[in-house]
């Protein structure tokens, strides 16, 4: 069984600080995972160590650069949120390896993503813990633009066939308009009223676009906080299940 997990940027990083990991989130994050490093994939977000980065050189996932020193600068602050990551893993000798998304994906003109999964699958076969992370890629006629872990999730889901997936965020799911979490979203028609009609832009925190992205998966996504990471990852669907 594949379990492919995404620890949110700003749950493992101080939002406001730039390139400052939260220890704390991060060691309770690590205890989690080493307690269940069964066949699982970990995807990172960028939190304060990417998009401060991406900022600074004008790149999303729209826009993009040639400029070798933004490519160097996004993809180093995202290697080095890697090796945060994987050290605090191996601390509590979870088999983690890093897959840097750069050496291996690309985007079409029209910001289709190929993501070669393979390596990860290998990987996880041999018993690795592959931990892949946001990062900037090749995009045809952009030059780099930015790739988001839930964008990783989504393919990663699909091409490893995943069991479950997980998004670990700093909410504790998806919330109706009385901050009260919504169990089940099974249609965008559910939750239409509380994230935006269907043409709605993504202006509630990338809620609506993760949504919809989520329930365009086969597998039924979960969307959790911190504190439901371990139940979680004990086969639990706490916070809200998308699909
Ligand atoms: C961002 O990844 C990566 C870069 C900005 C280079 P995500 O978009 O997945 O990060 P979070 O989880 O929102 O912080």
């Amino acid at each position: 069984m594949t379990t492919v997990l995404k620890l949110g940027g700003s749950v493992i990083t101080e939002k406001d600080r730039a390139e400052t990991v939260d220890g704390a989130a991060l060691d309770r994050a690590a205890d989690a995972v080493a307690a269940h490093d069964d066949d699982l994939v970990v995807v990172h977000g960028g939190g304060s160590f990417g998009h401060h980065n991406a900022e600074a050189f004008g790149v999303s996932t729209t826009e993009g650069t040639h400029d070798v020193a933004g490519v160097t600068q996004i993809h180093g602050a995202m290697k080095a949120l890697n090796g945060l990551v994987l050290r605090r893993l191996h601390d509590r000798d979870v088999p983690a390896v890093p897959v840097h998304p750069l050496s291996a994906a690309n985007r079409d003109e029209d910001g289709t993503l190929t993501l070669p999964s393979g390596q990860v699958a290998t990987l996880r076969a041999e018993g690795f813990v592959p931990v892949l992370h946001g990062d900037v890629v090749a995009h045809r006629g952009e030059g780099v633009t930015v790739l988001s872990g839930d964008e990783i999730v989504t393919s990663l889901a699909t091409s490893l066939d995943a069991d479950r997936v997980g998004l670990c965020s700093t909410v504790p799911g998806v919330l109706d308009d009385a901050d009260e979490v919504i169990p089940r979203i099974e249609t965008y028609d559910d939750v239409a009223d509380v994230l935006g009609g269907a043409d709605a832009t993504d202006v509630s925190g990338g809620m609506a676009g993760k949504v919809r992205t989520l329930l365009a998966l086969s597998t039924p996504a979960t969307i959790f906080g911190l504190d439901d990471l371990e139940s979680f990852l004990d086969g639990g669907r706490p916070g809200t299940t998308v699909g």
